[in-house]
Formats: structure tokens, sequence, C-alpha cells
């Protein structure tokens, strides 16, 4: 299956069973922007909890916020964005389509990576088993001057891009011979900077001073909640504050499904730290958030880091945790030492000293920050296309499955009486009253069960218990898991605690 066949078979599987719709589609929707369904939403939640649990319960020095959307807008020229969240676009003069200019430099660099991979293939088939995959791209003619293109051409775009030397960027541009994909032409506009934030107005002020932005980032929420928590919580460094919530941006190009929106949640924590202590606790979150990402099982060769060439403004250290998506290997999560410019920049622009009071040392100083920040729709989209699969199941059958991590699935449980008769929607019923205290049950008693079986598969349900006539005379019923179709007749007795070790979010700690 092609990538482009892979997103849209699960855009459209998303649709179809209730996880994610276009926004507002009966005025035939709005350019990147979704709305997620009733299924969606479940998925949405849990992976929430997930991220929650495990940095706020599971840390005793982690606590969480929910800060306010609007912020005073001095929040944004000091975290820098006002000045410097652009984008540097570019116009396509006979198509009139508009492009990040540093995402068409990506991509034609992704094209001659491919090219990479197309040696490295040869290489295999050529010398098969004694192939040496690291040596290869190590000494391989092809391989690196390819390499060395690639790399020049970072270079020369950090460069342009530090400087702020829009003229080198169209110039680089021009000389790689990038063509828009839709007119085919290179008659490109200049480069100019973007700003991506939203703005509207406040209430009855009028005029510059009443605008307003819509955050960019739910970190600034918390940076400039650092002394409230701090003080309220009698919080120790190194201490976490973590945050949930939307976050706007005016993306020039948004798509790719829920990848790149122009409304999207956050899942984001800054962890205060002593000055100098940073480089190793920027280790330390690297290595959480990969355990993290690892007890899911969605498969570690689907991810990798990925070290940023172009630093923030705020940042001495940063990279990305790229996921394997259905388009490729792309940004998931950043892990970001952010130093101590937003907690500075704050003080010079509110006139308030945010300091810890380090009692042992009778210091005060400004600490350094680590920020560990993941898209939750991007999550989403990762647990999802990664459980997508069409399984043939031999003799002519087959099955569309989400193999979505049990603990996250968002129906744990299918209760299924055989027929709609004789008693057993009854115990059906008693079954249900016990396990939809811990989880999300559904009861379906319509179709056979085999078809049954397949609408719980598709939407990723880990159990189905049927309900069968023995089951009034022993007491006991047959559940059937989703992944590996096996059957186990389990007493009802024991139905709560069996389900609880196979679908709890315990089960991802352990
Ligand atoms: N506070 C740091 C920060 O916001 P970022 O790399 O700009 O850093 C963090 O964003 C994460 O937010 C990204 O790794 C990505 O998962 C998610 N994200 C950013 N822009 C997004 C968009 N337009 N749509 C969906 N998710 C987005």
């Amino acid at each position: 299956m092609s990538q482009e066949d892979g997103l849209k078979k699960v855009i459209s599987h998303a649709k179809e069973y209730g996880f994610v719709f276009p926004s507002s589609e009966i005025y035939d929707g709005l350019s990147a922007a979704y709305d997620y369904g009733q299924l969606g939403s479940e998925l949405k939640n849990n992976i929430k909890n997930y991220w929650w649990t495990a940095m706020v319960r599971m840390n005793d020095n982690i606590v969480g916020i929910d800060a306010a959307i609007f912020m005073h807008p001095k929040t944004w020229k000091a975290s820098g964005h006002v000045d410097a969240f652009n984008d540097p676009l570019i116009d396509n003069k006979d198509s009139k389509k508009r492009y990040r200019a540093d995402v068409l430099i990506e991509d034609h660099i992704a094209k001659i990576d491919k090219k990479i991979d197309k040696d490295v293939a040869k290489g295999l088939k050529r010398f098969g088993d004694s192939f040496n995959e690291a040596e290869f791209r190590a000494t391989n003619t092809n391989v690196l001057r390819r390499q060395k293109t690639i790399d020049d051409i970072n270079d020369r775009f950090k460069d342009a891009m530090n400087g702020e030397n829009l003229d080198a960027v169209k110039a680089l541009i021009e000389e790689l011979e990038i063509v828009c994909p839709v007119s085919g032409s290179k008659n490109w506009t200049d480069v100019r900077q973007f700003n991506l934030m939203f703005n509207t107005e406040l209430g009855a002020v009028s005029g510059d001073a009443g605008i307003i932005y819509l955050r960019p980032e739910t970190a600034q929420g918390i940076f400039v909640n650092f002394l409230n928590v701090q003080k309220s919580g009698r919080m120790k460094l190194p201490f976490g504050i973590a945050q949930i919530g939307k976050a706007f941006r005016n993306e020039i190009i948004a798509r790719q499904f829920i990848f790149r929106m122009r409304e999207f949640e956050q899942m984001e924590m800054q962890f205060f730290v002593k000055p100098g202590t940073q480089a190793e606790w920027y280790e330390h979150w690297k290595a959480e958030r990969k355990k993290w990402h690892a007890s899911l099982g969605l498969g570690d060769e689907n991810y990798r880091f990925h070290d940023h060439i172009k630093l923030a403004h705020y940042a001495d250290a940063a990279c990305d945790i790229e996921f394997n998506f259905p388009m490729g290997f792309k940004e998931l999560e950043g892990v970001h030492s952010r130093t101590d410019f937003d907690l500075k920049s704050h003080e010079e622009h509110s006139g308030k000293k945010l300091r810890f009071f380090d009692p042992e040392t009778k210091e005060s100083f400004v600490p350094y920050v680590v920020e560990t920040s993941i898209g939750l729709d991007r999550m989403f989209l990762a647990v999802l296309s990664n459980a997508y699969r069409e399984e043939d199941l031999g003799e002519g059958n087959t099955r569309t499955v989400l193999k979505v991590p049990y603990a996250l699935a968002p129906v744990k449980v299918a209760i299924l009486p055989l027929v709609k008769k004789d008693g057993l929607p009854e115990k059906a019923e008693e079954i249900l009253k016990i396990l939809r205290i811990n989880h999300n049950v559904q009861y379906d008693a319509k179709d056979g069960i085999g078809r049954r079986y397949r609408r719980q598969d598709a939407i990723g349900t880990p159990l189905c218990i049927t309900i069968d006539h023995d089951s009034l005379e022993d007491n006991a019923v047959t559940v059937r898991e989703r992944d590996g179709m096996t059957q186990e007749r389990i007493a009802i007795s024991d139905l709560a605690s069996y389900v609880d070790a196979r679908v709890s979010m315990a089960t991802l700690f352990s």
C-alpha cells in the first residue's frame, strides 16, 4: 500500500466508525479543522489520561495545571512570539499557491534521502547476507556524495535563517530548481515572514490596546504561573508543571489530516532545574519520553530522534521524537532545553521576580527549564494509523482490525448475548452493570456473532464476551480476545479482575 493510500484508508475508517469527522461538514467543512466523534473522543481521553498519569501521578515532583487560553498580550511579547513566531512563506505566481519555504527545501532533501535508501537497497541486493549497512553508508561514493549535498543544503538554509537573510532562502530554492507541485513552474515571489498567531479583540477595548492572542503553545501558561505553583505547592527544585490544552497557529499549509491543524491540543511539561544541570535533565527527559512511547508497543523501529539544526531563540539543545506516520517519519514530540529565557523575559516584561530561593545555599536564582511537548492530535494519529490493519484470515475471510494498545482502546469490552431471548439479555445486563463501573463497555445483540466480532475488531475492542445458554447453568462466559482471536471460558465471578488485568492502564506501567 502506498503512503498516500495508507493515510486515505485511515481517514476514511476514522470517519466511518466515528473517530474523526471533518469540522462543520454540512457546510462542506473547514480546512484543517476536525471534530473528534464518539469513539475518537474516548481514544483521545485515554491518551490524555495515560500522559497525565505518567507525568503527574507517577512523579512526586510534577504537578498539573489548567491555565486560560487567553493571556495578557505582554505574555507573547515576552515569549518572543510577537516578534519571532514566523514561518518563511513563498508564493508561486502561476498557481497562486502559498508554501512554507522551509518545507519546500525539506521536501527536496527528502527526495535525495530516498535516493540514498535506493542505493542502500541495491547494495543489499548485491551483497546479500554479508551486507553491512553502516559500512556501506560510510563508504559508498554515491551515498557520500548525496549526503554531502544534503548537509550543504542544510548548512546554507540554517545560515540564511539565522542571518534573517530571506533573499538567500529564495536563491537556494531557485538554485535547487524546486518547482511548484501544482503548476510545475519555478516562478516564485520573494520569501516573506508570516506570524502564526491568531488574534482577536478583547470585549469593549478598541484598537491595538484590545488585541488579544489565542495561545500558540500552552507552555506560557505554565511560565506565568511558576511562582504561584512553587509557593502554593511548596515545590523544591527540580520540579515540573504539566498541562494539557488547546493551542492555535495560523499554519500556512495545514495538511495531512490531523497532523497539522490550526487548532490542536498539546500535552506539555516544563521541568524547572538548577542552572548548570539542564544538560543532564535534558538527557533524562529524552530517555523518559522514549520509555513512555515504548510502553505503548507501537514498535521501536517506528521512532527516531532528530536533533534540531536550527535552534529556537530560547533553546540551548532540542530534539524531535519522530514517528513513522503513513506519510513517513515526522515530528511527534519535542524535547527542548529552554534555558532561563522565558522566566527571565517574563521578569523583564512584568517587573516581577520569578526566582527560586534555595534555603540550603541561601541563593536566589532564575531556574533553567527542560520541556517535553507532544501534540495530542499527532499522538492520536500515531496510535490510529499504527493500529489499522487489513488481515487475511485464510479461506477467503478478511477482517479490518484496529490493533490499538488495549489500555487505550475506546471500547474495552463488548457484551454479546448469543440470542435475544431465553434470559440471555438479562444475564448480559448483569455483567454490563459490573464492568461498566471501571470500563467503557458496549452491548450488542444485533446480527450473528461473527458480524458482531468484526464490528468490534474494526473499532479496536480488545475483549468480546459472549453469553450463551450454558452461561445460565455454569455462570461462565466465553471471552474472545481481539489480536489472537483466541477464546477462553471465564467464570462470571472472575470477570472483573480478568478484564482489569488485560485492559487497565496499570498494564502499561508494568
Ligand atoms: N512549547 C514548545 C512547542 O510548542 P513545538 O515543537 O512548536 O514546540 C510541540 O510544538 C508539539 O506540538 C509538536 O511536536 C507537535 O506534536 C504539536 N504541534 C505543533 N504544531 C501543530 C499543528 N499545527 N497541528 C498539530 N500539532 C501540532
